[in-house]
């Protein structure tokens, strides 16, 4: 069986080294632009070129090294007769919910004006926490959605969730479709964004859906940038529809050094890191993938090309 690595790393071997432990009997190889084709079985990608496609016609199947399918839904040729398969959680799940209960927890216990407060030697407590006033909503309800609204429930917040199609999660409000999505933002104070990217969900986050949150509202970004229309967030931060912003994604990244958020006091920047692919739980799960489709077993995770996730 060959597979290829196809990926810009600069230390493509971390990778192809665990392949091997986990397929021995596996050919690997690490594409570059002027290699002639190796007649792979399978590729092992990351944001692949559209040459991959026209010179390995052969693939039995494509992996995707991250959740997120944004990019290679792109590549004109990608394959439509073959399984086009992402990553499903392989520990990034726990990774985005610590992340966003973080945010969560110190916005809503007031922890940085605890830090001010220390700076200050002040000694001095603020209001308790009353959870009914820090509604949260979670758009998007895939594996990472679902582990960020459950982890949430767990505290006791109060949470909704908004997708395509209704979801039964413990503790948490299910909201589905273009008909629930006004109630859904009508119940929520922190919004919370883990959706794909698509055609339909790409800008959804504008000036018009921050409007109809509750009042003082804070909003996590942990999708894609693409989904959040920057000037509207910036606009609804001046008017004082939304007090704080968490984004770990970006349009364009690294976030250029002249962007507004940059500079803004409301705005938390991290680049791009509230889910790390974890290289080990990867590789395992696409060296468990490749092995059943071997053996004639279907897998999970293999993507609709034309929905777009
Ligand atoms: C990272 O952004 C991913 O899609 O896994």
């Amino acid at each position: 069986m060959k597979i290829l690595f196809v990926a810009a790393d600069p230390k493509p071997e971390r990778w192809t080294n665990l392949i091997q432990q986990h397929l021995p009997e596996a050919q690997i190889q690490v594409w570059h632009s002027d290699m002639p084709s190796c007649n792979a079985d399978y590729a092992i990608v990351w944001h692949p070129p559209a040459a991959l496609f026209d010179r390995e016609p052969q693939l039995k199947a494509v992996f995707n090294l991250g959740a997120g399918v944004d990019a290679l839904v792109q590549v004109p040729n990608l394959p439509r007769n073959i399984p086009v398969v992402r990553l499903e959680d392989a520990g990034m799940a726990v990774q985005m919910a610590e992340y966003v209960a973080y945010h969560v927890i110190g916005i809503s216990r007031d922890m940085d004006v605890y830090r001010e407060q220390q700076a200050a030697g002040q000694w001095k407590l603020r209001r308790p926490i009353e959870r009914s006033e820090w509604p949260v909503g979670v758009l998007g309800l895939g594996h990472i959605g679902q582990r960020v609204a459950r982890t949430l429930a767990g505290l006791e917040y109060p949470v909704c969730g908004w997708a395509r199609s209704t979801y039964a999660i413990d503790g948490v409000r299910s909201f589905a479709g273009e008909a629930e999505l006004d109630g859904f933002l009508g119940e929520t104070r922190v919004l919370i964004n883990t959706l794909p990217l698509t055609d339909s969900t790409r800008d959804l986050i504008d000036h018009s859906l921050l409007s109809r949150l509750r009042p003082d509202a804070v909003v996590i970004n942990v999708g894609r940038g693409e989904h959040l229309v920057d000037q509207d967030l910036c606009r609804a931060i001046e008017e004082g529809r939304v007090s704080r912003a968490v984004l770990d994604v970006f349009r364009e990244e690294p976030l250029p050094t002249t962007h507004p958020f940059w500079s803004m006091p409301q705005v938390n920047i991290t680049p791009h890191v509230s889910a790390r692919t974890l290289r080990e739980a990867t590789i395992a799960q696409i060296a468990g993938k490749i092995a059943s489709l071997e053996q004639g077993q279907a897998i999970s995770g293999v993507i609709d090309i034309d929905r777009g996730y």
